[in-house]
C-alpha cells in the first residue's frame, strides 16, 4: 500500500511541478473567502484517485476537492496540493499529502514536496522516513531555544482573539515562530526535527492525517486542545517532542475557549 501511495504522490507532484511553469495561465476558483482552488488541485487529485482505485477498487476515499467516495473500511485521505495559496504565488512551500486509515486508525502517511524532491513516509509501527532514511523529532528540551511552526486561523475569525493571545505568549518565550503555509509540510518538518513544536486551529483531516502519523512514528506527541486524541475531529492540534508538546500546551491552555476544546 505504501508503494501505491508513493506512486500516487510522485505522479501528482510531477503534475504540480510541470504546472508551476505556467502559473499565469491556470484557471483559479474561489471556494470561500481566502480559499482558492486551481485546476492543478483537481488534476493532481484525479491522478491520485486513479492510481489508488486501480490498485484498490474497493477502498474508500476522502479527498479535499471531490469529497467522499464510499467503499470498505480502508479510507485514503487525500490533499492533492497542500499550500495552494503558496503554489499560486510561486512561493516554494507546498506538498502532496496522502494517508490511509483502517477504520479510525491512520496506518500510513506520505507527504511529498515535489520542489525539493523530499518524500516523507510513515507506516504504523514502522517508523518515519525522509527519502528512505529514518527521521526523529528534535531533542529540544527548552522552549526558549525552540523553533515553532503554526498556522493562522484565517478562515475562523471567531478564534482570532484566542489565537493572538497564544501567539502573544509564545512569541517572546521561544526562539521563533514560522507560518509557512502548508500544514502537511509543517508536520513533516516537525517529524525531521526542523521544527520543535507546532500548533494550529481548524485544520481538516486531509491537511494533517499523513503528517500526524509521521510525527508519531518519529517519536512526537500529538493532541487536541484538551490534551486528548480528538484532533482529527476538532481540527485543533498541538504537537512536538514530548517536552515541547507539554510546554506549548501549558503556554496556550489559559486561552483555550470552550469552542476550541
Ligand atoms: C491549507 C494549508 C495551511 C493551513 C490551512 C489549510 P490548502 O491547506 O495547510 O497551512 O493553515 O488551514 O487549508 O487549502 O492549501 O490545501
Ligand atoms: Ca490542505
Ligand atoms: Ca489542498
Amino acid at each position: 500500500m505504501l508503494t501505491i501511495a508513493v506512486r500516487a504522490a510522485r505522479n501528482a507532484g510531477g503534475l504540480i511541478q510541470r504546472s508551476s511553469e505556467n502559473l499565469g495561465r491556470l484557471t483559479i476558483d474561489k471556494k470561500s473567502k481566502n480559499d482558492f482552488v486551481s485546476e492543478v488541485d483537481y488534476i493532481a487529485e484525479q491522478e491520485i484517485i486513479q492510481v489508488i482505485k486501480y490498485a484498490y477498487p474497493d477502498h474508500s476515499i476522502l479527498a479535499e476537492e471531490s469529497g467522499e467516495h464510499k467503499g470498505n473500511h480502508y479510507t485514503w485521505i487525500i490533499d492533492p496540493l497542500d499550500g495552494t495559496t503558496n503554489f499560486l504565488h510561486g512561493y516554494p512551500q507546498y506538498a502532496v499529502s496522502i494517508a490511509l486509515k483502517n477504520k479510525s486508525k491512520i496506518e500510513l502517511g506520505v507527504v511529498y514536496d515535489p520542489l525539493r524532491d523530499e518524500l516523507f513516509t510513515a507506516e504504523k509501527g514502522g517508523g518515519a522516513m525522509l527519502n528512505n532514511r529514518r527521521i526523529r523529532v528534535s531533542k529540544q528540551t527548552d522552549l526558549s531555544t525552540a523553533l515553532l511552526g503554526t498556522g493562522f486561523p484565517f478562515k475562523f475569525p471567531q478564534h482570532l482573539d484566542a489565537y493572538i493571545e497564544m501567539f502573544r505568549t509564545l512569541t517572546p518565550t521561544t526562539a521563533g515562530i514560522r507560518r509557512a503555509g502548508s500544514a502537511a509540510l509543517d508536520l513533516a518538518y516537525l517529524a525531521t526535527g526542523r521544527l520543535d513544536g507546532f500548533w494550529e486551529i481548524g485544520l481538516k483531516e486531509w491537511d494533517m492525517a499523513a503528517g500526524i502519523l509521521l510525527v508519531q512514528e518519529a517519536g512526537g506527541v500529538v493532541t487536541d486542545f484538551s490534551f486528548n486524541d480528538q484532533y482529527l475531529k476538532s481540527g485543533n492540534i498541538i504537537t512536538g517532542n514530548p517536552k515541547m508538546h507539554q510546554a506549548i500546551y501549558q503556554a496556550i491552555e489559559p486561552y483555550v475557549t470552550d469552542q476550541l476544546k
